[in-house]
């Protein structure tokens, strides 16, 4: 049985690295029957943003490189669509497997539905409410044209209950998680050899959303956090390639307070999020990664698909109105994780099996198709 993966952006990278362990743990009990290939979309080519996150995870190369890189929302997923349609034509893999919410997501599902190929989509039933991101199209179309869905925490499954997809659900827990676990001990290694650890306190700021990123937007909202971090702590600031050139023009306006610096490998971040004061961010993931390594969260955005990490109260929803913002870090700073939030966060996200999970169930309920 051959199972193709296919990725191509930044945070789908951390989700294939489980995954391809499972894989691999499973083909060395039952000696080769079970393929696994991947394909790498292009989306992401920068190797700060792609070939970084394979070395560092260990996952295998890519069979094939797609190339497709950067375009409009249209014109990158149909170039997607086109050659992975070629390329699902070739091989004729037996399941295909997406991962989250990108644009690669929607066009490997599209283009393996059309051929009646199976696909799996691993962190399914994810839902903002908000149609406006182009992630939540991604992930409704994704969701109703694949197969199996993997929902990583019960409000996933509850969404698609919603939906009527209830029947080709199954509750897997977070492959997000299953990276965390993993890696957490490696990066920490890693630090303590490096001379460059710092006793002094910090907090991580990341920001691409398209709506957070236009340049009327963070010209207003970059020097208001300039602001907080000139009374609270300086904010480190990795910078996304899409946003790059116009955070430089900004960053005359700002002070010493917010540290300009280039996109971090999985492994530093996990050490730079554990060590932060809080998180400021409007990623998904990092939601996550934040409240897996016992950092407190303030999402800048008015709502999140993953509902549960502000229910236990290791996230809060803030936007970009300054003065929540600075309420926000007030709490967060004062809030620390319990037992209690431990066996929360274990009962929504999983303790780390959620790959091995997938791929067994994978196995299991493709083989009797
Ligand atoms: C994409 C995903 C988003 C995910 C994010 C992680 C979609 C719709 N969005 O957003 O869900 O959270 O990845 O980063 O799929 N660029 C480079 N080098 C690269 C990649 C991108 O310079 O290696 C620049 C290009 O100018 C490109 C822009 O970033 O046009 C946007 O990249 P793209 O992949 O289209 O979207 P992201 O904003 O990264």
């Amino acid at each position: 049985m051959t199972f193709v993966s296919v990725v191509g952006a930044r945070p789908q990278f951390v989700k294939l690295a489980p995954i391809c362990q499972a894989f691999a743990e499973l083909e060395n009990g039952i000696g080769g029957v079970i393929e696994h290939k991947i394909i790498h979309t292009g989306q992401h080519y920068d190797d700060a943003m792609s070939r970084v996150f394979f070395d560092e995870l260990e996952i295998p190369s890519p069979d094939i490189n797609l190339d497709v890189g950067s375009g409009g929302h249209g014109a990158q997923t149909g170039e997607m669509l086109a050659r992975l349609e070629t390329q699902f034509i070739a091989d004729k893999p037996d399941v295909v497997i997406v991962y989250g919410d990108t644009n690669t997501t929607l066009a490997a599902c599209l283009a393996a539905a059309k051929l009646h190929l199976p696909v799996a989509h691993i962190e399914a039933g994810l839902r903002s409410f908000n149609r406006a991101m182009p992630e939540e199209i991604n992930r409704v179309a994704t969701d109703h044209c694949s197969d199996r869905l993997y929902a990583p925490t019960p409000a996933g499954v509850r969404n698609l209950d919603n939906e009527n997809l209830a029947e080709r659900t199954v509750f897997s827990g977070d492959v997000m998680r299953d990276t965390v676990i993993r890696n957490l001990a490696i990066a920490e290694r890693r630090q303590q050899k490096s001379a460059q650890d710092s006793e002094e306190a910090y907090a991580l700021l990341t920001l691409h959303r398209p709506s957070n990123t236009e340049p009327e937007l963070l010209a207003a909202l970059l020097p208001s956090l300039d602001a907080i971090a000139q009374k609270t702590v300086p904010l480190l600031f990795p910078v996304h390639p899409r946003i790059k050139a116009t955070v430089s023009d900004i960053s005359s306006r700002l002070s010493p307070a917010i540290r300009l610096i280039e996109p971090l490998p999985y492994l530093e971040m996990l050490c730079t999020v554990k060590q932060a004061s809080f998180v400021l961010t409007d990623s998904g993931g990092l939601q996550k990664e934040a409240a897996f390594l016992e950092t407190q969260c303030i999402t800048l955005r008015d709502e999140t698909e993953w509902t549960e990490t502000v229910d236990i109260g290791v996230n809060r929803l803030t936007g970009i109105n300054t003065a929540a913002i600075d309420k926000a870090i007030t709490v967060a700073m004062q809030q620390r994780f319990d037992a209690n939030t431990f066996k929360a966060l274990d009962e929504c996200f999983g303790n780390g099996q959620a790959a091995k999970l997938i791929v067994q169930d994978m196995i299991s309920h493709f083989s009797q198709q």
